[in-house]
């Protein structure tokens, strides 16, 4: 019988949303080249991208429409995108496809333990993490990617001088990534009034940034500099 007590806290739930008949072709088509699959060991870049370059990662893309247009207008970049629901793989494998875009893999799995075990210390330039599942309720915030041994490990896989970029449109999760994000003495805040930044305009637009939008929320973008 599986212990409940001894089960990680995730930070998703695995939606049983289905596949469509596109996405299918394009993860049976598309992911031995532009997957990376699922490992132990610390990941070469060299292994999956044909340059060394800056790489970038991206942490629950969703439906992967920021990845690949920060990939298209950053080519000077490697991205690995992150996400744990088949069908946005799915969805971004054919945007990569459909646009040539060369410079991203994904990894189709939790990106707590890919963070852990396939990335090594110090090997990022930049951490970008647009739109966390908010888990509004006061019994859900435990699940809340944002916490700070989470933003520990984000420190020690970024290099000197990398940039952590998180959005948000639930106000009660922006002022709690301030106080985590705050309290790590590996980070400078980019903030000239200490608190959030404005929206750079080279961030796409999300599927979740627009619902909030929608719903009128306010979006808050938090921009961190590793120090050393
Ligand atoms: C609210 S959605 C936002 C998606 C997208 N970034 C956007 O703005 O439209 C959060 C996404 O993070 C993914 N996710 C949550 N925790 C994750 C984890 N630990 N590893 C990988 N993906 C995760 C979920 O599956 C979901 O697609």
């Amino acid at each position: 019988m599986i212990d409940k007590k001894k089960r990680p806290i995730r930070s998703f739930v695995l939606r049983g949303g289905r596949l469509t008949v596109a996405q299918q072709h394009a993860l049976d088509e598309l992911w031995p080249h532009f997957g990376i699959e699922q490992r132990e060991s610390v990941l070469d870049p060299e292994d999956y991208f044909d340059r060394p370059a800056d790489t970038i990662v991206e942490i629950g893309f969703g439906n992967g429409e920021s990845t690949w247009r920060m990939a298209q207008q950053e080519p000077d970049k490697n991205f690995i995108g992150i996400e744990v629901h088949e069908p946005g793989v799915g969805h971004l494998l054919m945007a990569l496809d459909a646009n040539g875009v060369e410079n991203v893999r994904i990894a189709c799995e939790d990106a707590v333990t890919f963070l852990q075990h396939r990335i090594a210390a110090g090997s990022l330039a930049g951490i970008r993490i647009y739109f966390p599942d908010p888990w509004p309720k006061k019994r859900h915030h435990k699940r809340r990617i944002i916490q700070p041994g989470f933003v520990m490990l984000l420190a020690r896989n970024l290099g000197k001088g990398g940039i952590l970029h998180l959005a948000t449109d639930w106000q009660p999760y922006a002022d709690h990534m301030l106080e985590v994000l705050q309290a790590c003495p590996d980070f400078v805040n980019l903030s000239p009034a200490g608190d959030y930044c404005e929206r750079p305009e080279w961030r796409p637009y999300t599927k979740y940034e627009q619902r909030g939008e929608r719903l009128g929320h306010q979006v808050r973008d938090l921009l961190y500099q590793k120090l050393s």
